[in-house]
Order: structure tokens, then C-alpha cells, then sequence
């Protein structure tokens, strides 16, 4: 027997993850915030459409720079992302307070997280629903990945700071990619 679920708590239901470290950059500071509202919309070029709430500093940085590095954390790394999540970019630098480190990136002015295992460099391509809807969608232009890690346990966020780890995988035959 199912119960009803209250509107105000579906996005735990369908909230996609892994939840991602978006970094920007604005006047030379750089700053990261966890951001799980983000879906895959062409496989290539790549393009991510992501929900930046236009209170947070980072929102600021996107729109003024157009660029961000999408970094996606696993599992050793929960801490320091919710950390990210409960300051704001104007108040603190979040690589300093969370021990995160900085390094370069090819295509964006925007640095990467070295201790994340993926780290997408993007540029803002269609600002068309960022008034309504603070959506941004991106094209990844540089792509980087640890080879090294096979099973990456990212982590899907399913409200209230409660997460669940990526875990077993299952292979199947497949038409699609
Ligand atoms: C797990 C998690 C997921 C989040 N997802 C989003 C999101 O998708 N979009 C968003 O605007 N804020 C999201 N937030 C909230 C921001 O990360 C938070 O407001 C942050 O402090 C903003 O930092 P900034 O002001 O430095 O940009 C999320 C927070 C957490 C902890």
C-alpha cells in the first residue's frame, strides 16, 4: 500500500545525480557549490542543462563569466561537498576551507578540483530559460577523468542531507550507447 508523497518532496524522487561540484570564477576568486539539478540533454556535442538559483554567488559568476567546471565528487568527499553547500562563495573561499585543491584548466578560466574524479570544463551556450527558470544549459568542451578510478561511488542526493552511494553495476546488452 503506497502513501500520497507531499509536491514539496518529489525532487528527492527524480533528483538525478551524482551530485557535482559546479565551480566558477568571478574577479579572480574562485569558488564551488554543490549542485544536483542537472540532466544531460545531446550526447556531442555534450550539453548539460543545470539550475543555478539565482540567490547563490555562483549564480553571479555564471552569468557574468559563462563558464564552470563541472567536478564530480565521490564518496570521501561528502563532507567537504555538503560543507560547500552550507556557505556562500562572497563569504569564504572554498577551496582554503575545505582543504580542495585548485589546478588549472585548458578551455576555461575556472579552476578544476583536483581531488574529484571527473572534472568537465563548460561554457554557457543558451541563456533562453535562465530568466524563468535559472537554467543554464552548458557545452562541455574539455573532459578530464582518473582512469585509475573504476567504480566511482558518487554520491545522488536524496534530501535533508541524506545521500545514497552509487554501488553494484549490472551489464545488459544494449542498442543504445
Ligand atoms: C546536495 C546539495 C545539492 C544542491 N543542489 C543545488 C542545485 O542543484 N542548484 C542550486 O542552485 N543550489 C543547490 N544547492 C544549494 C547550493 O549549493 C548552496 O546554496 C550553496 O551555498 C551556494 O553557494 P554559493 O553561494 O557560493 O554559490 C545544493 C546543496 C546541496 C547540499
Amino acid at each position: 500500500m503506497k502513501s500520497l508523497l507531499q509536491l514539496s518532496e518529489v525532487y528527492a524522487i527524480l533528483e538525478p545525480g551524482p551530485v557535482v561540484l559546479l565551480g566558477t570564477a568571478l574577479g579572480g576568486r574562485a569558488n564551488l557549490m554543490p549542485l544536483s539539478w542537472h540532466c544531460m540533454m545531446e550526447f556531442a556535442p555534450p550539453l548539460v542543462g543545470c539550475v543555478v538559483s539565482a540567490g547563490n554567488h555562483s549564480f553571479s559568476a555564471l552569468q557574468a563569466t559563462g563558464e564552470c567546471v563541472i567536478n564530480v565528487p565521490t564518496e570521501s568527499l561528502a563532507r567537504q561537498l555538503v560543507g560547500c553547500g552550507n556557505c556562500h562563495g562572497d563569504q569564504c573561499d572554498k577551496f582554503a576551507c575545505f582543504g580542495l585543491t585548485p589546478l588549472p584548466s585548458a578551455e576555461v578560466a575556472v579552476p578544476r578540483v583536483e581531488e574529484c574524479y571527473a572534472n568537465l570544463e563548460c561554457r554557457v551556450v543558451d541563456r533562453q530559460l535562465v530568466d524563468r527558470y535559472n537554467f543554464f544549459i552548458l557545452q562541455v568542451v574539455q573532459a578530464w577523468i582518473d582512469p585509475s578510478v573504476t567504480a566511482p561511488r558518487t554520491l545522488h542526493h536524496r534530501g535533508y542531507g541524506k545521500f545514497m552511494l552509487a554501488g553494484k553495476e549490472i551489464q545488459l546488452a544494449s542498442k543504445m550507447r
